[in-house]
């Protein structure tokens, strides 16, 4: 079996991620990571030297290539994976998905103090990126919710997460 965790950027997916590839026994992997290897250049870097359409085409690429790897794993993707290309559909077809959700005040204050590995809201201050991520979570959040189960992350701890995802997996993991 292969889990995806996705949502919204700072949304704590790569900590759950790896958290429950501990727990589980199985391998973690992050897309991001996987592209920065492949490429051998940060997201960063993608994005300024290439732009995001050359970002989008190997993000999708690489996912394809992960879901089709005869292994179980757990995997981490972009804030931006489940929305482009068939992406959801794909995480859907080989994988049980989970969506990890944030409202605006939890991302937002999650992502100030970590903006600047992020290309697309690293020159933004306080004001623009509450709009920012108002906007975008409300055109992202038709494809987060095509997950298999969606789990709030207001208020919780890792600990408070794991113990949750876990629970919901529960099904799987027999
Ligand atoms: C993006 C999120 C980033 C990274 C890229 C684009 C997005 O990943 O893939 O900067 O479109 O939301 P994280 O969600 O892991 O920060």
């Amino acid at each position: 079996m292969k889990f995806v965790l996705l949502g919204y950027m700072g949304s704590g997916k790569s900590t759950v991620a790896k958290a429950l590839s501990n727990k589980l026994h199985l391998p973690h992997l992050d897309l991001d990571d996987y592209i920065e290897e492949k490429e051998q250049m940060s997201v960063n870097k993608i994005f300024q030297t290439q732009g995001e359409i050359y970002f989008r085409l190997q993000e999708s690429k690489f996912l394809e290539e992960i879901l089709k790897m005869d292994s179980e794993l757990v995997l981490s993707v972009g804030g931006g994976t489940p929305c482009y290309s068939n992406n959801m559909e794909l995480i859907n077809r080989f994988s049980s998905s989970i969506y990890l959700k944030g409202s605006i005040p939890t991302i937002c204050q999650r992502l100030r103090n970590e903006k600047d590995q992020r290309p697309l809201i690293a020159d933004l201050n306080d004001e623009q990126l509450t709009e920012f991520v108002a906007k975008h979570l409300f055109e992202r959040r038709n494809f987060y919710e095509k997950a298999n189960k969606i789990i709030s992350i207001d208020g919780k701890s890792l600990e408070d997460l794991l113990t949750e995802v876990t629970l919901t997996l529960k099904e799987y993991l027999k």
